[in-house]
């Protein structure tokens, strides 16, 4: 859609773009400075394949400081994107007939990714009223012997839902019963949540489980640095290894001046964050209270990240599926993502990452489109 939008605009359409997955705002100075010395000092080689020991430093500070989880920097590694992550982790242990367990609505690129590794996609469906949070029940009841990784993303893309940490706890209590069964917890949004008190992640809340868990970070949406393409990962020192090993036949090292970059969004100031999630939780509200005013719409409201899953089931009746309605708003001069494209139905996901004022006129057209 962001790309269509583009196209749009270039026959001279006015169109808003409410489908892109990446802060609007300007990446933090510190770091733009921390990319100009690295290449000012030369630092254009070849780096250790999982990045810098600076780098695996500032990631395990990290993961530490913002996630809880203590580790040494021989179970950190680092990827050009939270994305290449994910892959590399899911190439390196799947097989042909294996199953991963993928709550949906999901991000996109989890169940490419299960594909591309020849193994199943088995979706475990959620629902706004429950919150879009698998259950300790259904989780036990879609196990089988070939389960081999269950993937979690808190707070999620593309709903904005935060497992809290006694549901992660009842989830631990299903997976130990389970050893085959390894996790993935990406949670790359944790710095954009609006919920109080700590971030919950399962290596920390079933610290018996940690031998099994990776999970996954970065900077590409906390400092607003999608196009430096530096995630991180932590876990097993196994499994480091081997997503290091396939790393190293496929890409090599992550970018060197992105990496350097990186140790400064780690290691630097972290105050404007509360800045940003401030100016995200104002406009998520915004957006929930438009949608619910508009008839045939319905939001919850997330509790992270920058999205919001829109129910549109009232209006599939007039559209067919939500393929179709997001082609009508398009047409209305707003991009939007059909609700399918996550594995979801009848509805849309909404970016919330754009000005007020753009919002604002965004959410008129869509209102307008639909009256
Ligand atoms: C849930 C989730 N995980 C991981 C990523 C990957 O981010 P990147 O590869 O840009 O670091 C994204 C990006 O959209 C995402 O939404």
């Amino acid at each position: 859609m962001t790309d269509r939008a583009t196209e749009l605009r270039a026959q001279g359409r006015d169109i808003i773009s409410l489908s892109v997955g990446e802060p609007d705002f300007a990446t933090p100075s510190h770091v733009v400075a921390a990319a100009n010395a690295a290449l000012d000092a030369g630092q254009t080689r070849y780096t250790p394949v999982g990045g810098t020991a600076a780098l695996k430093r500032a990631a395990a500070l990290h993961f530490a400081r913002d996630l809880g989880i203590q580790v040494g920097i021989e179970q950190v590694t680092a990827s050009a994107g939270g994305k290449q992550s994910i892959f590399h982790a899911l190439l390196a242990t799947l097989d042909p007939g294996d199953e991963v367990l993928i709550p949906a609505p999901w991000w996109v690129s989890y169940p490419e990714a299960v594909r591309f590794a020849g193994a199943e996609v088995v979706p475990l469906p959620t629902t706004a009223a429950g919150g879009f949070r698998i259950s300790a029940a259904q989780l036990a009841a879609a196990i089988t012997p070939r389960t081999r990784w269950l993937l979690l993303n808190s707070p999620g893309n593309p709903t904005g839902a935060v497992y809290f940490a006694a549901l992660l706890r009842d989830l631990g209590e299903v997976l130990r019963a389970h050893p085959q069964v390894m996790v993935l917890s990406d949670d790359i949004y944790a710095p954009l949540r609006y919920t109080l008190g700590r971030h919950a992640t399962l290596a920390v809340e079933c610290p018996d489980l940690a031998g099994r868990i990776l999970t996954v970070s970065g900077v590409s949406k906390s400092h607003a640095m999608t196009g430096f393409r530096i995630g991180v990962a932590c876990g097993p020192e196994w499994l480091i290894r081997a997503m290091e090993r396939l790393q190293s036949h496929s890409s090599g090292n992550p970018c060197s001046i992105s990496q350097a970059a990186a140790v400064a969004a780690f290691e630097g100031p972290q105050d404007f964050l509360a800045d940003w999630r401030e100016a995200f939780r104002v406009r998520r509200d915004a957006v929930v209270a438009a949608i619910n005013a508009v008839p045939g719409l319905s939001s919850p409201v997330p509790e992270g990240a920058f999205y919001c899953l829109v129910d549109a089931a009232p209006l599939m009746a007039r559209f067919g599926d939500d393929e179709a309605l997001a082609l009508h708003l398009l047409d209305h001069g707003v991009a939007v993502v059909a609700a399918s494209a996550f594995g979801g139905s009848a509805g849309f996901r909404i970016s919330f990452a754009a000005e007020a004022a753009v919002l604002d006129e965004a959410l008129q057209r869509i209102t307008k489109a639909l009256q």
